[in-house]
Parts: C-alpha cells; sequence; structure tokens
C-alpha cells in the first residue's frame, strides 16, 4: 500500500536514514539506561584491554539496535561485520564469517531469533569458548577438529526476545530491552534531524511530528523527510504547522500516529469480529497481513497505547479503540 509508512524494511530508506545514524554514545538520544550501562561496559573493557562481553538487544523495529551496535563499534574502534539470522543458512556460512574476524571485532547479527538451529548450535562454543568445531572427511573418516576464534563480541538484535532458545539467551553478559521514545526524545531526535538536513522546522510542527511517531525514531525521521518534500513544493521549504497537518493528513496518519494498517487491524478486530477476542491468525488472515508483521510491527504500540489487550481467549478491542474509530463501544456491560 502507498502509504504504508509504517512498513518494515525499505532499502532505500535504510539507505536515507544511515546519514541521520548518531555514530558516538553522546550523540545518541533517549535511552538513557542503556545509553549508562553500555558506557560502563565500554569503558571497562577498554580500560582492561579486553573484547566486550556479548550483548542482546531486543525491542521493537525502528528503535535503534542496529544503530547501537554500529554506535559500541566506533567507540571501541573495532570493525564491525554485519549479517541477519534468515541469510545465514548453513553452519558453514557462519564459520566463514567467524574465522575472518580479527581480534576485538564486532559481529552483528540482527532478527538473531531467526538463525537456522543447526547455525545456532555453532555459535555457543564461538561465544563461549572463541572456538568453533569444524567437521572434515566424510563418513567413517570424518572427524572433527578445534578451530580457535580471536576473541569478539556479538551483538544479537531482535524484535522476538521469547522466540531466543534458552542456550542462546543464556550466552549474552549483556541484554537490554529498547523502549518507545517519550515525546521529549523524539522532538530532540526530529530537531537533530532539521539540523543535519538544513531544513527550516516550527516548534510546533516539531512537537506534532513527534506525537504522530509511534515512539520511534525511525518513523520520526521518516515522517520529517516527506513533510520536507511538501514544505518543498508548497510551502518555500518551511515546515509549519499548517503544511505538517496537511501532509500527514495526505500520508493517512491520524492525530495519535495511527497509519491505515493499524486503522485495518482495528477495524478488523471490532467490525469482523465484534471487538473480540479473536485469535491473531484468524485477524491477520481477515486483513491480509503476515501473523509476525501483526506481532512484531503493529501489535506492541497499540498495546502501548491501550487500543487493544491480549487475553487468553485472543486480541481484544478496548474502549479507547471504539472511541478513536468513532464507534460505539458495547462491550464490558456482560463483563
Ligand atoms: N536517529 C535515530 N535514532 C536516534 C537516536 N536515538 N538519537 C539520535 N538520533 C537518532
Amino acid at each position: 500500500m502507498p502509504n504504508d509508512v509504517f512498513s518494515k524494511d525499505s532499502l532505500q530508506e535504510d539507505v536515507e536514514q544511515i546519514e541521520l545514524r548518531p555514530k558516538y554514545l553522546s550523540e545518541y538520544i533517549g535511552q538513557d539506561h542503556v545509553k549508562e550501562m553500555m558506557h560502563i561496559f565500554i569503558t571497562a573493557a577498554k580500560h582492561r584491554n579486553e573484547s566486550l562481553d556479548h550483548v542482546l538487544l531486543y525491542g521493537p523495529p525502528g528503535l535503534g539496535k542496529t544503530t547501537l551496535a554500529n554506535i559500541v563499534a566506533n567507540e571501541i574502534g573495532a570493525n564491525i561485520k554485519v549479517a541477519s539470522g534468515p541469510s545465514i543458512e548453513k553452519s558453514g556460512d557462519l564459520a566463514v564469517l567467524l574465522t575472518s574476524l580479527e581480534p576485538g571485532d564486532i559481529l552483528f547479527i540482527d532478527e538473531i531469533h531467526r538463525l537456522p538451529r543447526v547455525v545456532e548450535e555453532v555459535l555457543y562454543p564461538a561465544m563461549e569458548d572463541f572456538a568453533i568445531d569444524l567437521i572434515v572427511g566424510k563418513d567413517e573418516t570424518s572427524k572433527s577438529i578445534r578451530v580457535d576464534l580471536p576473541p569478539f563480541t556479538l551483538i544479537g538484535a531482535t524484535t522476538r526476545y521469547g522466540d531466543l532458545t534458552a542456550p542462546l539467551r543464556d550466552r549474552f553478559g549483556v541484554v537490554h530491552k529498547l523502549e518507545y521514545y517519550d515525546q521529549a526524545a523524539l522532538e530532540a531526535i526530529c530537531k537533530r534531524t532539521a539540523k543535519i538536513y538544513d531544513a527550516k522546522i516550527e516548534a510546533k510542527s516539531v512537537i506534532e511530528l513527534a506525537k504522530r511517531s509511534r515512539g520511534t525514531p525511525r518513523i520520526v525521521n521518516r515522517l520529517f523527510r516527506r513533510i520536507r518534500d511538501f514544505a518543498d513544493v508548497l510551502n518555500d521549504g518551511i515546515i509549519d504547522l499548517k503544511i505538517t497537518k496537511t501532509a500527514l493528513e495526505k500520508l493517512q496518519i491520524d492525530a495519535m500516529g495511527l497509519d491505515q494498517k493499524d486503522h485495518d487491524y482495528l477495524r478488523g478486530l471490532i467490525e469482523n469480529y465484534g471487538g473480540g477476542p479473536v485469535g491473531v491468525e484468524s485477524l491477520a488472515s481477515s486483513i491480509s497481513e503476515e501473523v509476525t508483521t501483526i506481532e512484531d510491527v503493529y501489535e506492541p504500540y497499540l498495546l502501548k497505547m491501550g487500543f487493544i489487550k491480549r487475553t487468553p481467549r485472543g486480541r481484544q478491542a478496548t474502549e479507547k479503540a471504539y472511541k478513536h474509530l468513532g464507534k460505539t463501544y458495547q462491550g464490558g456491560l456482560f463483563e
């Protein structure tokens, strides 16, 4: 859909956002607790001349997991190799990656919950002992040889902490959840982006944009660029409240930051299932969306904002959701 501004990944967008990424912790806005902890662990590791312990970052998409991994590499002064769970198909692929590392390097694996099980098992000794066991030869003549690796730091990122196996989870010494950003942090990120692009933006527009960005820096930056397009074409490049509101309306982002997909979800839940409870699979197929996208991208924010509840019998729309869509709420009468 053309206005799906919350769609998960777009290569073009990633390229556009790279120039906006902070490179050091001091430039990184928000996530104060994570920042404070990472600063201590990085400083301690550097002080002792050791590699940093393995780090697991989890939380909804767009909150800065990849950015943080790159920052860690910059702060340490190490190289970073980037891979993603589904792209490492065979244990040999991972062995190639691991044996190419230099001492102190960072290996970043995005969507680490999607690593095939056989590949994951290669990671265990790599993380624990900095070694891998390679099988050489075939059948009766095959034997396992241990290959030492340089000390390295694995940074894993996932939107689904619960999908990680316990043995993998247990091998990370540092585990952090990234939270949705508050209004002040989003405003600061928006102002920073405007400065990088040398764009003029009114204070009221900054507030409005931050309000409608679902607590997510990736979205604040994406909306900023789209609104700047409107301002460039229709308003001499000046981003004021009027052009901001016009653009957001055209982009079909509502006052709470919900987009068409969120509306499809809530409407599907209310109109097709009387507000629930309904299982996520049924809901997903009724709005032609993948279950994982619904669970990873849409639901976390709808839950946080109190538009839906998760119950043992499935998803349920709250009174707030009915009100937001201008519908009469009749639930609760018999509860
Ligand atoms: N751009 C994207 N995320 C950011 C963050 N957390 N701080 C500063 N700039 C950002």
